[in-house]
């Protein structure tokens, strides 16, 4: 993991939580402690239930430790494509519970750098200029702060956007750990470096860690992309990876947070640091293994000197997140007809409000009261062409990969001719083996098969790792899990 280097992991001082040792029984297993588990747990905890949040790495140190972390309701066209593909009352709730999840972030008084700030969504070009008056008028309709600014004070060219009022940005470390703390004090457990292995439910749910057993009446899946999956999540969700840099800047910062209307338009916010108020920008987005991470970090770069006054450059770093369909994000029962196992995912990029108010939602599920949000997160909805159509499209992407991998030819290369620093599938005594030769000479292989569900992993020289360009699980050189669904290594071959 040679160039990830995230602001937020190196501006907090974490203490460890405990880990599991031997069975525990509680109310509610969540699985996962980044800002969605531990949104969760907290808030059904405040109703009154023990939880134990089980997470295999440290409390926010996966996704929401690599974010960029604006708390903000302006997802870009999401109302107006919402209001054409599913109808106005799915843009509205989209609306009223993110502003609810901004809200309820906001009068949470963790210390965690959270300053009021506007956001605003600018067009770069006519066609998105188009799409934004359209945006502006759904956004209006559905009760949003929203007004129409002729021009954004930003040096990147623009032709005005939309001004969301009163919106926030965080430090999303400081906030989590901040949050799992008063879940603690509240009587609930967090178990760091326990990773779930599998789960069980009939009236009752058991989770199988590395560690021992947990046994609960409830479930919440909370791992980013879900590692329990009943229902096939694999098949609506795709994975994409985006790069983040933080600069240091000589002169002016653009006093609001923003981010372009266009596919690869970037985002721009500022974090105060040790090393002064640094500039966030971020925006260069691809399908998980599909394109090479040095590339995106200096394409980002590049951009980000084009219009300001770079100093330095002292964090870059990437992560990806999933996106469904139709853009809204799977917040629910698992299976319609599950008593006990709830499921939180999908959050297309904009995952710090979707988390605050999915963690109600779940929390209301949990305990029996009426959401008016429920049926629009629904993971078992899906209706319209337009969401239909985008399923077939992600699908036969991964189809792609999944079945090109197997076959086709991969590259002729030996062991003998891999370079030091190189990773790359080879051929080894006829096998296909993904080696990694290290800076010193040594070479690790691996098996390539990935460990969900057994596509091809690719090598990602920005990060040294092997990506799972399906559902997006990667793998250290040594073949660790980096990130699921993936749950087992990869086998060692060399
Ligand atoms: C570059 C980029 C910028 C972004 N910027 C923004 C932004 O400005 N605003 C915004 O709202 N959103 C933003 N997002 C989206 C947001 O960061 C994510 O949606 C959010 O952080 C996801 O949170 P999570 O809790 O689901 O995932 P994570 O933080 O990854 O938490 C999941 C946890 O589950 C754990 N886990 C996984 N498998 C297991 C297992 N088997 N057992 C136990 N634990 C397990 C992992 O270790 C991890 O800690 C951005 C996304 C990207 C890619
Ligand atoms: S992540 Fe699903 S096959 Fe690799």
């Amino acid at each position: 993991m040679r160039e990830n280097r995230s602001l937020w992991m190196d501006t907090a001082h974490v203490e460890p939580f405990g880990e599991l040792t031997g069975n525990h029984e509680t109310d509610v297993a969540v699985i996962g402690g980044g800002i969605a588990g531990i949104c969760a747990a907290f808030q059904i905890a405040e109703r009154g239930l023990r939880v134990a949040v089980i997470e295999a790495n440290r409390v926010c140190a996966g996704v929401t430790a690599y974010t960029t972390a604006k708390v903000t309701s302006a997802h870009g066209t999401i109302y107006a494509k919402t209001d054409q593909n599913l109808g106005r009352e799915y843009a509205r709730a989209y609306a009223d519970a993110n502003q609810w999840g901004l809200e309820w972030i906001a009068r949470q008084e963790i210390e965690c750098d959270l300053r009021r700030k506007p956001m605003v969504v600018y067009a770069e070009n006519d066609d998105q200029m188009q799409e934004l008056l359209i945006e502006f008028d759904v956004a209006k309709r559905v009760g949003l702060p929203v007004e129409w600014i002729p021009e954004v004070a930003l040096p990147v060219p623009n032709l005005g956007g939309i001004l969301y009022r009163e919106q926030a940005e965080f430090h999303p470390r400081k906030f989590v750990v901040g949050l799992a703390r008063k879940l603690e004090q509240m009587g609930s457990k967090v178990f760091e470096l326990t990773r779930a292995l599998e789960v069980e439910e009939d009236d009752t749910v058991r989770v199988r860690t590395d560690r021992g057993m947990v046994t609960a009446r409830y479930l919440v899946v909370a791992s980013h992309y879900p590692i329990y999956d009943p229902t096939l999540f694999f098949a609506r969700l795709a994975p994409y990876r985006d790069y983040a840099i933080a600069a240091k800047i000589r002169g002016p910062l653009p006093p609001d947070m923003s981010i372009g209307a266009g596919d690869q338009s970037k985002s721009f916010r500022t974090q105060p640091s040790p090393q002064g108020e640094l500039l966030i920008v971020s925006g260069v987005s691809h399908k998980v293994g599909q394109a090479d991470g040095r590339e995106c970090y200096a394409h980002l770069e590049e951009f980000t000197r084009r219009y300001f006054d770079v100093e330095s450059v002292p964090y870059h770093w990437s992560t990806q997140d999933n996106e469904s369909p139709d853009k809204l994000p799977y917040i629910g029962r698992i299976r319609a007809d599950s008593k006990t196992s709830f499921v939180t995912t999908g959050f297309n990029a904009w995952g710090m409000t979707t988390a605050a108010f999915g963690g109600k939602l779940l929390a209301d599920l949990i305990t029996e009261q009426d959401n008016p949000w429920a049926e629009s997160f629904s993971p078992g909805r899906l209706k319209g062409w337009e969401a239909i159509k985008d399923v077939l499209k992600e699908n036969l992407n991964v189809a792609k990969r999944f079945f090109g991998d197997k076959l086709t030819d991969v590259e002729p290369m030996s062991l003998a001719e891999l370079q030091p620093g190189q990773g790359a599938i080879i051929i080894h005594n006829g096998e296909k083996v993904a080696a990694y030769k290290d800076p010193a000479g040594q070479i690790r292989g691996v098996s390539v098969a990935c460990t969900h569900l057994g596509c091809d992993v690719q090598w990602n020289p920005a990060e040294e790792s092997w990506d799972c360009p399906c559902h997006g699980s990667r793998f250290d050189p040594d073949g660790k899990v980096i990130q699921g669904p993936a749950i087992h290594d990869l086998e060692r071959k060399l």
